[in-house]
C-alpha cells in the first residue's frame, strides 16, 4: 500500500483511494447505439478493464472491485448469457499472465455453481497463479449479488452455532463481516457506476456503507483513465465523517 493510500475513519483527508469498487454499466446500450448487438458492447467493454486495472495500479490503489455479472443477470436470454460466460472465459486465457507479470493479484467473489466446469477452472487457476502477488488486488464480482452474500454470512455463523463454536452475543458487526465474500479487505472508498443509473443494483450492500459516490453518464466502453482521475479528483474533494460532525473531523 502506498503512503498516500488511507481509510482513515478519522476524516483525515485521504489523498488516493485504498479501495475503489465500479459498477460497469452501459454496454449494451453502446452497442445498440452503434447498431451492433449487445455482445459487442460486452466485448468492446472487456477491452476497457483492461486501461482502467492499468490505472488503478499506476495510481497507487490497494484494491479494485469490478462488478462484471450480477445475481440478477442470470435473467438475461440465455443467449447474452453464453455470451458473458464464453467473454469471461476468454478474457482469463488472454489476460492472466499479463496481470501476473504485473505482480496483480486476481481475486473472484460470487456463487459459482452455475458455471461451467471449464470456466471454474480457469478462475481457480487465477487465483492460484497469482496469490502471492504482492501489487493491486483485483477482485472480479461474478454471479455476485449482495444479499446474496449476507445471507451466506448468514449461514455461515448458523453452522458455527450449530457445531457449538459460537453464541449469538458472539456476532458483532466485525466478526459479521468477517463472513462476508470480502473478509479482510477493507471496505470500498469510493463507488463508481458508470451508464447514467444512480442505484447499487445489489453490488457490496453491506461493504459500501460509508462509500463515495460517483456516477458516470458515460457508457462503460467509453469510460477512460482521464475520466477515473476525474473520480479520483472527485473523492479527494470529500469529507468523510463517518457520523461526526464537519468540526470534529475538520
Ligand atoms: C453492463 O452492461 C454489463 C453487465 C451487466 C454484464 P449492460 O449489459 O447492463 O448494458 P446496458 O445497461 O444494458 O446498456
Ligand atoms: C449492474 O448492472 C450489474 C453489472 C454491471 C454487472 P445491471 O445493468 O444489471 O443493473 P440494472 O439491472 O440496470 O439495475
Ligand atoms: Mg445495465
Amino acid at each position: 500500500m502506498s503512503d498516500q493510500a488511507g481509510n482513515a475513519e478519522d476524516g483525515f483527508p485521504t489523498l488516493i483511494p485504498n479501495h475503489v469498487a465500479v459498477i460497469m454499466d452501459g454496454n449494451g446500450r453502446w452497442a445498440n447505439a452503434r447498431g451492433n448487438p449487445r455482445y459487442m458492447g460486452h466485448q468492446a467493454g472487456a477491452e476497457v478493464v483492461r486501461n482502467i486495472v492499468e490505472a488503478a495500479a499506476q495510481r497507487g490503489l490497494s484494491y479494485l472491485t469490478l462488478f462484471a455479472f450480477s445475481s440478477e443477470n442470470w435473467r438475461r436470454p440465455a443467449s447474452e448469457v453464453n455470451q458473458l460466460m464464453n467473454l469471461f472465459v476468454d478474457a482469463l486465457e488472454r489476460e492472466v499472465d499479463e496481470l501476473h507479470r504485473n505482480n496483480v493479484r486476481l481475486r473472484f467473489i460470487g456463487s459459482r455453481g452455475q458455471f461451467k466446469i471449464d470456466l471454474v477452472r480457469r478462475i481457480e487457476l487465477a487465483e492460484k497463479k497469482t496469490r502471492n502477488n504482492d501489487g493491486l488486488v483485483l477482485i472480479i464480482a461474478a454471479s455476485y449479488g449482495g444479499r446474496w452474500d449476507i445471507v451466506e454470512g448468514a449461514k455461515s455463523l448458523v453452522r458455527k452455532a450449530t457445531m457449538g463454536k459460537l453464541v449469538a452475543d458472539d456476532i458483532n458487526e466485525a466478526s459479521f463481516a468477517g463472513e462476508l465474500s470480502l473478509a479482510g479487505v477493507p471496505d470500498p472508498d469510493l463507488l463508481i457506476r458508470t451508464g447514467g443509473e444512480r442505484r447499487i443494483s445489489n453490488f457490496l450492500l453491506w461493504n459500501l456503507a460509508y462509500a463515495e459516490m460517483w456516477f458516470s453518464e458515460s457508457l462503460w466502453p467509453d469510460f477512460s483513465p482521464d475520466e477515473f482521475d476525474e473520480a479520483l479528483s472527485y473523492y479527494r474533494s470529500r469529507q468523510r465523517r463517518y457520523g461526526h460532525t464537519g468540526d470534529q473531523v475538520a
